[in-house]
């Protein structure tokens, strides 16, 4: 049994492990070792105390994938509901379909009895107030205008010092079944109803039992164009190793051409349990955990220079 997770899953990977041990399944581990992501308050880059959008709101992403039956479920742009995780398991066990976006996701999670939680802490408020004192022009008439035309200020969400990550976790269980999980509140500075990568079955997550899971955190907008994730398994599925697998997917993201261009990072399993990260930038980590480690360890991501700087128009 085994579970690893990006590095700011550390908070949850002993819970996951937990439920491992206790006999539940790859969908119930990644469940709950995400949730403990999504309630910490230090963390701004997923659920509660996530970085706001343009507007100052909180829009979170998630998506959960069974690698056994191939069955997902999605939620995007989502106000309001500190477990997006457990909300997306929800459609995927609850509804005919798998991904439901605002407020269709925001009535559905009401009906399954969601608590309505408001997300914006007064720590991330004020890291948005920071930004938009220094930005937005301080005259009335011109904050009125930002509110009415904020698509110009959309650009300060790809700075590279605004936090666009995510938390990923991948499960095996006792039965060798995978499972990945991915939660969000996205690019910090959105323009409103932006998804990224996390809610995108095959951009930001994907499970086959058969071949192995990946997941991935960083600039959403790229590993939606090249389904990173899906690749991932693609190549597993082709015969490759995990290693080359995930080696090929991050090269790939040299080949964008993008004023955007950033750091994405994966983690990924193979069918038998061998696990590895990758990402395009330097010094990256993630954490792991098996059912003999009493602690989780982390362990370094393989660096893949994708197109050096990256292809900039
Ligand atoms: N990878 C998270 C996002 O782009 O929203």
């Amino acid at each position: 049994m085994l579970v690893i997770a990006s590095a700011n899953g550390a908070v949850g990977i002993e819970a996951a492990m937990q439920v491992l041990r206790d006999g539940g399944s790859a969908l119930d581990a990644v469940e709950a070792g995400i949730r403990p992501v999504e309630s910490n308050p230090a963390d701004h880059t997923v659920g509660y105390s996530g970085l706001p959008n343009l507007l100052g709101v909180v829009e979170v992403d998630a998506s959960i994938m069974d690698g056994r039956t191939l069955q997902a479920g999605a939620v995007g742009a989502v106000q309001n509901c500190e477990h997006a995780i457990s909300l997306a398991r929800k459609v995927m066990e609850e509804l005919p379909h798998v991904l439901l976006v605002g407020s269709g996701a925001e009535r559905f999670a009401k009906e399954m009895g969601f608590p309505e939680t408001d997300l914006l802490t007064a720590d991330a408020k004020a890291i948005w107030a920071e930004i938009f004192d220094t930005k937005v022009p301080s005259g009335c008439q011109e904050r009125m205008a930002y509110v009415e035309s904020i698509r110009r200020y959309a650009k300060l969400a790809a700075d590279p010092e605004r936090p666009n990550e995510t938390v990923n976790f991948i499960a095996r269980d006792a039965r060798g079944n995978l499972a990945t999980g991915v939660s969000t509140s996205g690019w910090s500075w959105k323009y409103p109803g932006r998804l990224g990568d996390s809610p995108v079955i095959g951009a930001g997550n994907y499970a086959d039992n058969r071949y192995g899971a990946a997941a991935c955190t960083g600039r959403g907008e790229m590993a939606m164009r090249l389904c990173t994730a899906h690749s991932v398994v693609t190549y597993l599925k082709l015969g490759m190793t995990l290693e080359a697998a995930g080696r090929a997917a991050t090269a790939e993201l040299g080949y964008l051409v993008d004023p955007y261009f950033g750091r994405v990072s994966l983690i990924a399993m193979d069918a038998r349990g061998n696990h590895a990260g990758f990402s395009n930038g330097p010094d990256a980590t993630y954490v792991y955990m098996t059912d003999d480690m009493r602690i989780y360890a982390e362990a370094p991501r393989i660096h893949v220079a994708a197109g050096g700087a990256g292809r900039r128009l």
